[in-house]
């Protein structure tokens, strides 16, 4: 198969589909290869890495859209490339279709075979496309909070270790999923005194036993969040109820009754967020400040660090990546029914059915088409 890798065009958006280590396992296994000029510059992967694991260099997006049996990204392609998708063409990538009429448009238009990542399931649960973006955001909200804490960018000025006789600074996070887990991680590693809180008994079980006692966990009613947000110097707001807007969790009322200068760090804002006052922020501008709570509230946190976010995410792309290429589309997705949780639109149907219900078009399961 011929596979293409367009350079990402989205505003700041520094990651890339696949790294020469990828196009090298799709290369031994006899695919052919073309990657956009300078597409992996912002992950600090050069074309002569490409070049070096059997890539061929194309100059345009629109080379890689005419040639290409399998485009592979990152982001939602944009209207200019959605114009450049064809039937019999396949698209692996983040779609997020349900908030997204004009491109789900788009693509039943293109005719296109469209697997979006974040749909894609695994038998052991979860959502393996998603999780090593919600571990990168994780492990990144203690180093942005523990920055946010600092004086010069409004906050309290504690250091999230302490030093020995001035104490440690105080975490909560709430959730304590993916993304709360590995803040917990790093945030104890910094010398911080943790406290998760989880709706879930059996989440709770397992974090103080992969904890060992390092983190206190705490069942999370809307009294426990009042309670321990008070006591705070940062907050990391990890909450998801699957297909529905992060719980308002974090009241407006509340903020005066925190410590002033303390840090809430929502990573949970591209659900909508978890605090009433949170509104989403970009890397340039990340925090502000309400009732002397400094908010970070980025959206997109892994493309801070797009050079880890880009192999976490071909570390979990690969073993698809190279199912779809070897077998095909349709063999690929019948023989693995994870996958075909991935399929969101094949040629002008909607095969993804919070799709098809989000803006009322018609359904069409991924089997029937498959038959
Ligand atoms: N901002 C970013 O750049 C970025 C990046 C990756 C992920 N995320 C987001 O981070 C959030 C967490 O993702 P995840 O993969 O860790 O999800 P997850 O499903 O692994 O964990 C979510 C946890 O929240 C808990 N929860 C639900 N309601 C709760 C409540 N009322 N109180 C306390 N806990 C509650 C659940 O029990 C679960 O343990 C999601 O909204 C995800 O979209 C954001």
């Amino acid at each position: 198969m011929l596979v293409g890798v367009p350079k990402e065009i989205k505003d700041n958006e520094f990651r890339v589909g696949m790294t020469p280590a990828t196009v090298a396992e799709l290369t031994h296994h006899g695919h052919a290869v073309i990657v956009e000029r300078s597409a992996g510059l912002g992950s600090g992967l050069p074309d002569e890495e490409y070049r070096a694991c059997g890539a061929e260099i194309v100059e345009t997006a629109q080379d890689i859209f005419r040639r290409a049996e399998m485009i592979v990204k990152v982001k939602e392609p944009l209207a200019v490339e959605r114009a450049m998708l064809r039937p019999g063409q396949t698209l692996f990538t983040y779609l997020h279709l349900a908030p997204d009429r004009a491109q789900t448009e788009d693509l039943i238009r293109t005719g296109a075979v469209c697997i979006a990542y974040e749909t894609v399931t695994a038998s052991t649960g979860g959502l393996p496309l998603l999780t090593p973006m919600s571990e990168v955001a994780g492990r990144l909200a203690p180093q942005v909070g523990a920055h946010a804490l600092e004086k010069a960018a409004g906050g309290r000025g504690v250091l999230l270790g302490g030093v020995p006789g001035a104490p440690p600074a105080e975490v909560v996070i709430i959730g304590g999923g993916v993304a709360g887990t590995n803040a917990a991680t790093i945030a104890i590693g910094m010398g911080a005194q943790v406290t998760i809180l989880d709706r879930s008994l059996e989440v709770l079980r397992k974090l103080s036993m992969q904890f060992d006692g390092r983190v206190q966990t705490i069942f999370s009613t809307r009294a426990a969040v009042a309670e321990f947000v008070k006591k705070a110097d940062l907050i990391i707001g990890a909450v998801l109820v699957p297909g529905a807007s992060a719980p308002k969790l974090i009241t407006r009322d509340m903020l005066p009754t925190m410590r002033p200068g303390a840090v809430i760090v929502d990573i949970a804002i591209d659900q909508g967020g978890c605090a009433e006052t949170s509104k989403p922020t970009t890397h340039s501008h990340p925090t502000y400040v309400v009732d002397g709570i400094v908010h970070y509230c980025v959206a997109n946190m892994p493309g801070a660090v797009a050079r880890t976010s880009t192999f976490a995410l071909n570390n979990a792309t690969l073993p698809f990546t190279l199912a779809l290429a070897d077998k095909g589309w349709r063999k690929a997705l019948k023989d693995d029914p994870h996958l075909r949780a991935g399929l969101n639109i094949c040629e002008g149907k909607v095969t993804c059915e919070p799709v098809a219900v989000a803006h009322g078009l018609p359904f069409i399961a991924a089997e029937t088409i498959l038959q």
